[in-house]
């Protein structure tokens, strides 16, 4: 839902052939919607990316932590791509969603036993093991159940890729995976190689997120293939998967540059090639896991406009009904977003307002500086553009606010996946105190 906006006779904003002032009095605010032939579009761009490389298997991976509901997960199945999920709760969802276990890979930095015996119950295609606690903990509960499993290590590979630069950290001081400069990744493969349950398939790493850059990639594949020179020699473990995970750029403002999908795809592609000749090694089937390259810009949250401040010479404060309970992002790494004034979309955006959130914490604010009609006011619906992945998955109760609505949309229908939570939904799990009774005699 970026670039030219499609706007209808009443001055509305239109998406998937909705009008969205409709959608917000039917639905109610604040309401997430999804476009959902752009999240289809989204994913043909990345088959038809790995398409031109018949000599590649390859593997899409929904990282479904950017946005997790049953209908998201159908949508995903029946588009035949694989599932990334981080946790039980999103395990369970996509079980629930009829999501084939085998196309699902699990990861996580501290999977509870509980968790990994979901996983095995189910039979899921691939664990990717984080750290030692956890491949011996998978290995003891695999021969408690003489169960074999595939599975996948992550490791860190020292580069750290943000939006247009990449930096080599030598050594990464994070909480994810096996380190490959200190020879914890040596020492994991070696405990994989040599269990008896545990199918080591492969490697698996992750550089960073809204990665608007490709030289990142490549340079964590050659990290991991000159460790591989001697994995292979003295381990003979060449990977026969390597996913090199997520992070692909999306548009959350005009300031934000996106490459095709095939530019990153190429890359990866060509660099794993190049190191596999140079070695004579097999190639690897190739993984990705795109989480808001799939769903960020399909994703807008609408919003009702209440209370304004004027502080003259300074700000003027447009306050909605939501805020950092649907939306984090913004209060949490700065983001930044554009809003449209959806109820006058006709009109030229020649204004500057802040938009507040309606949570108790200043750092409430949604857009600091957003270019909105001088009309804008009181009881328009304002929609924020891109907010599809992180934005409804890391909702929160703060403040007791019920979780918005979730709609699909796609040629002109709407259909209600997640619905509003009510007031008692918010109290649902809470216990009271039990009522003492006493007695003076
Ligand atoms: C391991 C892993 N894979 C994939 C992703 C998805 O990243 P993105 O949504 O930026 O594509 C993440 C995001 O944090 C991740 O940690």
């Amino acid at each position: 839902m970026f670039g030219t906006q499609i706007v209808n006779n009443e001055g509305h904003l239109m998406i998937g052939g909705c009008d969205t002032v409709d959608l917000a009095n039917e639905f109610g605010t604040p309401l997430y919607i999804y476009d959902t032939a752009l999240i289809k579009e989204k994913i043909e761009e990345f088959k038809a990316a790995f398409s031109r490389h018949k000599e590649i298997d390859w593997q899409i991976a929904y990282a479904s932590k950017a946005f997790s509901t049953l209908a998201m997960v159908q949508l995903i199945d029946e588009a035949g791509l694989a599932l990334d999920v981080v946790s039980g709760g999103e395990l369970y969802t996509a079980l629930h969603a009829g999501m084939p276990a085998s196309r699902i890979h699990f990861h996580g930095n501290n999977k509870s036993d509980s968790e990994l015996r979901l996983a095995l119950d189910a039979a899921v295609g691939a664990i990717v093991v984080d750290n030692f606690y956890e491949l011996d903990r998978l290995n003891q509960l695999c021969a408690e159940r003489r169960q074999s499993m595939d599975i996948l290590l992550r490791v860190t590979p020292g580069v750290e890729a943000h939006t247009h630069e990449f930096i080599m950290t030598g050594h990464d001081d994070t909480k994810f995976g096996f380190n490959l400069d200190n020879g914890m990744a040596e020492q994991a493969i070696r405990l994989a190689l040599e269990s008896s349950y545990l199918i080591l398939k492969g490697l698996h790493c992750h550089i960073g997120s809204q990665i608007f850059e490709t030289e990142g990639f490549a340079e964590a594949i050659r990290t991991i293939y000159k460790y591989l020179d001697r994995w292979s020699a003295q381990l003979g473990f060449s990977p026969r998967i390597l996913n090199v995970g997520g992070g692909f750029g999306i548009h959350y403002t005009e300031l934000d540059h996106p490459l095709p999908i095939a530019d990153y795809i190429d890359t990866i592609v060509a660099t794993v090639r190049e190191e596999c000749d140079n070695r004579a090694l097999p190639l690897p089937a190739i993984w990705v896991e795109p989480g808001r390259s799939l769903v960020g810009e399909a994703g807008t949250t609408l919003y009702t406009a209440g209370a304004t401040k004027e502080i003259p010479g300074t700000r003027t404060y447009l306050s909605v009904d939501g805020g950092m309970a649907d939306n984090i992002r913004p209060s949490l790494y700065q983001a930044d977003y554009q809003a449209i004034c959806a109820s006058r979309a006709n009109l030229p955006a020649d204004k500057i307002l802040a938009i507040a959130g309606k949570c108790c914490e200043t750092g409430d604010i949604l857009i600091k500086q957003a270019h909105l009609p001088a009309g804008c006011t009181s009881g328009d619906i304002l929609a924020v553009l891109s907010t599809g992945a992180y934005g409804y998955s890391m909702a929160s109760h703060y403040n007791r606010l019920p979780a918005p609505a979730v709609v699909f949309v796609e040629d002109g229908d709407a259909s209600l996946v997640v619905r509003r939570e009510t007031y008692a939904d918010i109290i649902r799990l809470d216990v009271p105190l039990q009522v003492k009774t006493h007695n003076d005699n």
